[in-house]
């Protein structure tokens, strides 16, 4: 799948350097012809002797050899290049990069190359998040490179954040998204979406609420599907465990359906479109007991009112040319439910999956939707990751936008 495609894969002073030689295969076994970058330190956790067996080329990490004074031209590599992969990415390199300072051959081939940038960061939590690490991080965004978020892991005071190395796996993914779909890449550039996601919790009293088991993992797939093809995303969530995928998302926390409506009562009117993947409460306690509430007698009852539905809310509000999408989770008689929100909540299109099969819903990793538009056309996908099934989504939402 990436046959004679040229790739240059740098490689820093990071622990999880010893990553990159399964990345190096990978890449070699999609068909890719790969030449590694290692700067100096990258050298002291692994030996190009790895390197050079796997990618079946010399290592390059000097601007001359010592021995015939050979000289490695940047400007030739830059070129030659289709894409200058940089995996794992060190604090130090990512500076370098951003701040011009080239006292290695991996940051001059970045500086003369002409191809796309690939940065895989991979550092200590708490390095990844100091406010200069994010700086540089930032403007080799803005410089155009694009940043393959790094995945989470357990900070030293217990809390958790992100740093560690992408999986050679996910990286190679993003590698073939990139020449697959290079047109895909920033086709919603200048479009905001709004994304509403996970659960909503309804305070009963102070230690007890009403929610449900949405893990989140939908919506967020395609807040970052979509930050991925350049949009502006807002991304309104209920409590969930993930962390943000993607710094092109802005993320606001909320607890009920209450505060979810408010954020995106605010949100919508600046949106091009929204993406209602939340599982709103539909009910909450009539009232929040101040206190813990007692057990008192062998029976309680506890009285519910109605929450708003936020997505026949913003679908009241709705001008021409904005785009809305839904979700429809059903039991049974499946298509006509779908269709009968469709029309209540306005949408464009709505996503229709049934909790009934293994792999599919609420906290698995995978489902098996159906697309069904307004104009009553329907599209049934096989079972994917939610991953996937987002492109598919957002595919669907992009032609949407660009065609009212
Ligand atoms: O009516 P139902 O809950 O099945 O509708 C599901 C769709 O409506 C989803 O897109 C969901 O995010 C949205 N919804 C909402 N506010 C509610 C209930 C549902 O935005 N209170």
């Amino acid at each position: 799948m990436l046959k004679g495609k040229k790739i240059l894969l740098g490689i820093t002073g990071s622990i999880a350097a010893y990553k990159s030689a399964f990345l190096l295969r990978l890449l070699v076994k999609e068909g890719a012809e790969v030449q590694v970058v290692i700067t100096p330190a990258g050298k002291q956790f692994i030996t190009p002797v790895t390197l050079a067996a796997l990618s079946g080329k010399p290592v390059l990490s000097e601007f001359f050899e010592n021995a015939d004074g050979t000289w490695h031209s940047h400007v030739d590599l830059g070129l030659w290049a289709d894409l200058l992969l940089v995996a794992p990415a060190s604090a130090s390199t990512m500076g370098k990069m951003a701040n011009a300072v080239c006292d290695n051959l991996l940051i001059t081939t970045y500086l003369s190359a002409k191809c796309p940038v690939m940065i895989a960061p991979a550092m200590d939590l708490d390095m990844y998040r100091h406010p200069a690490n994010q700086k540089n991080i930032g403007i080799l965004r803005d410089f155009g490179a694009t940043i393959i978020e790094p995945a989470s892991g357990e900070l030293a005071s217990g809390l958790s954040g992100k740093g560690r190395l992408q999986e050679p796996e996910e990286i190679l993914m993003r590698v073939k998204e990139l020449f697959n779909h290079p047109e895909k890449k920033k086709s919603l550039a200048g479009k905001k979406l709004l994304v509403t996601a996970g659960p909503t919790y309804e305070n009963i009293d102070p230690v007890r609420f009403i929610g449900n088991y949405s893990s989140g993992k939908m919506g967020f797939a395609i807040a970052a599907e979509l930050a991925q093809r350049g949009a502006e995303v807002v991304l309104v969530t209920g409590p969930v465990q993930l962390s943000t995928p993607h710094s092109g998302i802005q993320r606001i926390d909320v607890t009920s359906a209450l505060e979810m409506e408010e954020a995106c009562l605010k949100i919508f009117p600046e949106c091009h479109g929204a993406v209602f993947s939340a599982a709103v409460s539909d009910y909450a306690p009539e009232q929040v007991s101040p206190v813990k509430m007692k057990r008192v007698a062998d029976e309680m009852t506890l009285h519910l009112k109605a929450n708003p539905d936020i997505a026949a809310r913003m679908g009241l509000l709705k001008r021409e040319g904005q785009v809305t999408v839904g979700f429809a989770l059903e039991t049974h008689d499946e298509e006509n439910h779908a269709q009968g929100k469709l029309k209540s909540k306005n949408f464009d299109f709505i996503v229709l999956n049934s909790p009934n099969n293994p792999g599919e819903g609420f906290m698995s990793d995978t489902n098996r939707v159906a697309i069904i538009d307004k104009n009553h056309v329907r599209q049934d996908f096989p079972l994917k990751s939610k991953k996937e099934v987002a492109v598919d989504i957002v595919d669907a939402l992009g032609r949407w936008l660009i065609q009212p």
